[in-house]
């Protein structure tokens, strides 16, 4: 992550200037596609890991010039024990949002209403041994909250992260932080060697290629990780990405015989719906 630099006089406003405001703390730029950044924590905010908020910034004024709060929903991507909130953006040039929070400097506000919810929480799924994370782009961005809890590893013997992105520049946030987590001085020994990543392009040549869905149709996943099909009994999952690639891969788990849970009532896999790639 980058430095935070000093905060200037211009930006140090009262942090009440917007309403639930937060002070942005670093920036880090990926691809001109990708970027994210860490905001100061309410004191008061408790989440589980995976869950998301809402945040944003003020709209421009309307024809009386009254502005309202532009929000949209992302998740949390820091764990429950973090001292800041991190967040991993897309950047749509002509978004509304994302637009005007790609230019996002450190001392910056943005407003950040305080009430986490959310279906990929670990209380969602019933025990088992394998948990499975499956994400496409900036989906991957709940499940670096849940790779850097404790609790993850405490539940399962093994987690997979399989991760979809167009280019290889483009796997370079969850790359980075998968490979710092075995050497992390809080985490990394209860990581050990449990965490397996298997990072996939379908645009760009790498070692490994191809759609989740369609390595996991094939089999291809298991052959290379040395691990046998999904089973319900022992296989969890975890599923954050475009509309589209929720459908499919919950068609996929569903064939493996794995169903659906909630927070109300936890069951093999659990899908984020108000994720929007
Ligand atoms: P593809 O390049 O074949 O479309 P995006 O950048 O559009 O959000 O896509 C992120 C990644 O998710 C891309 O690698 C894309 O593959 C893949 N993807 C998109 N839709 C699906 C889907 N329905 N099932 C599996 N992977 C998908």
């Amino acid at each position: 992550m980058n430095d935070s630099t000093a905060v200037s006089p211009e930006k140090a406003k009262p942090v009440k200037a917007l309403p639930d405001a937060q002070i942005v703390t670093s920036v880090k730029h990926w691809t001109d596609r990708l970027f994210s950044f860490r905001v100061a924590r309410p004191q008061s905010l408790r989440f589980r890991s995976g869950e998301f908020v809402m945040i944003g910034l003020m709209g421009d004024p309307d024809a009386n010039g009254k502005q309202k709060p532009l929000l949209r929903a992302y998740s949390i991507a820091s764990p429950s024990w973090d001292e800041e909130l991190e967040f991993y953006s897309i950047k749509v040039q002509d978004g509304p949002l994302t637009s005007k929070l790609q230019h996002i400097q450190p001392g910056d506000e943005i407003i950040l209403r305080p009430k986490p919810v959310g279906t990929l929480v670990l209380d969602a799924l019933l025990p088992g041994k394998r948990l499975w994370l499956f994400a496409t782009g900036t989906g991957i961005a709940p499940f670096a909250s849940l790779m850097r809890d404790p609790d993850t590893y405490e539940r399962y013997d093994e987690v997979i992260m399989m991760h979809t992105c167009r280019d290889v520049a483009e796997l370079d946030y969850g790359r980075e932080l998968v490979e710092s987590l075995p050497n992390d001085p809080l985490i990394g020994e209860l990581v050990g060697d449990k965490l397996k990543y298997y990072p996939t392009t379908t645009r760009e040549e790498s070692p490994f290629m191809g759609r989740i869905t369609d390595n996991l149709r094939s089999g291809k996943v298991f052959t290379d990780l040395g691990l046998p099909a999904m089973d319900p009994a022992v296989d969890r999952g975890m599923v954050c990405g475009s509309l589209d690639f929720n459908k499919d891969i919950m068609e996929i788990l569903e064939g493996f015989g794995l169903n659906e849970g909630a927070n109300s009532e936890p069951a093999e896999y659990v899908v984020e719906k108000a994720f929007v790639g």
